[in-house]
């Protein structure tokens, strides 16, 4: 038994907030963050959205293009650093928004890379006969988390998210998966602050070491396509479509380069909607998918890289 991706979806709010937007707001130029990370827009979330919000959206498409309902679902798993609440899980929340009776259901927090963790764990349960269908969810509202006055990391974020339908398939669908983490960097890409007692304590917006991720990240993310390709016996060549984690163009095309994958087999999406971490890779896929680029029976290898360090990567037929 195998577990295969059925349907994709995502979504993204409304409220689009371009370059020449953040010029008005801090010291910065369009000219500066498109060359260093090549974003150019970025979607905000309505004050009164919240992560499960942006989810039901995305979830709703993916469960429509692999025709199934609520009543078919029988496990969801979301991926997402900005939960609607401390608890219940966002999952919970999205479960009951959906309409789903009585299936396990819960958050993964894995930053970057949680869609990675949660597919790679929802590829457990329906891989091994636990579950028919599960839906697998990456969400984030970053916007919360970013200091509007810290040029150094507001212009790199956005809002949304993305989801697929992974079902059990005769065929492989997902080949192989790879996590990996390493707590030594807690402090290079993290929130800090807290909220106790309805008070902030300390830093709670995103912190960040740039050069130190940008480093981390190349390095890592190289290893961990390696290691997914050494694992099936394949070249990176074969590889049909590389869907990287859409933190930063630079990232992207280094990694790309290092694995001596050209820029046409890989994804790109980091420039219509920033770094939106746990919902990127599932928002690039789905781009990929309605487009037409990903086709049947071609080999896609997700990866990604995240707050920990978090990494990993999933390789999968189409
Ligand atoms: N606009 C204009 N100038 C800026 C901005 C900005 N938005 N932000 C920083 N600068 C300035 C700095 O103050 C600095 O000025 P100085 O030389 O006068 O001190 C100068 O630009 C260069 O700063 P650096 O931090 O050295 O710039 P760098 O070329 O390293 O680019 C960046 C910064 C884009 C953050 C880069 O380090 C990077 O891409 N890192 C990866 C970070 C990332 O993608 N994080 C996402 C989360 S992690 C993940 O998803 C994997």
């Amino acid at each position: 038994m195998y577990s295969r991706i059925t349907g994709t979806g995502s979504y993204l709010p409304d409220k689009i907030l371009t370059n020449q937007d953040l010029e008005r707001m801090v010291d910065t130029s369009d000219e500066w963050i498109r060359t260093r990370t090549g974003i150019t827009q970025r979607h905000i979330a309505a004050k009164d959205q919240v992560a499960s919000d942006l989810a039901l959206y995305a979830s709703q498409n993916a469960m429509k293009a692999a025709g199934v309902t609520s009543k078919d679902i029988d496990l969801i798993i979301v991926a997402t650093t900005t939960p609607d609440m401390v608890f219940p899980s966002t999952a919970c929340i999205l479960q009951n928004k959906l309409g789903v009776e009585n299936c396990p259901a819960f958050d993964v927090q894995a930053v970057c890379s949680g869609f990675v963790y949660a597919l790679a764990t929802a590829d457990m349960f329906v891989s091994s006969g636990k579950c028919r269908n599960a839906l697998v969810v990456g969400t984030e509202i970053y916007s919360k988390l970013l200091d509007w006055n810290d040029r150094s990391t507001c212009v790199l974020f956005g809002d949304g998210a993305g989801a697929v339908v992974l079902s059990q398939s005769e065929n492989p669908g997902i080949l192989s998966t790879h996590l990996h983490a390493s707590g030594d960097y807690c402090n290079v890409l993290s929130v800090p602050g807290s909220i106790s007692g309805g008070k902030v304590e300390g830093n709670p917006y995103v912190n960040m070491e740039g050069s130190v991720v940008f480093k981390f990240a190349v390095k890592v993310l190289e290893e961990v396509v390696q290691e997914a390709i050494a694992k099936n016996n394949l070249q990176a060549t074969d590889i049909d479509w590389l869907i990287p984690h859409q933190a930063n163009i630079r990232i992207i095309q280094s990694t790309a380069k290092k694995l001596g994958i050209p820029m046409d087999k890989v994804v790109v999406a980091v420039d219509k909607h920033g770094n939106t971490s746990a919902a990127s890779i599932p928002l690039a896929l789905d781009i990929a998918v309605r487009d037409g680029r990903i086709q049947s029976d071609q080999l896609v290898l997700l990866e990604g890289v995240g707050g920990g360090f978090t990494w990993g990567a999933v390789l999968l037929r189409w």
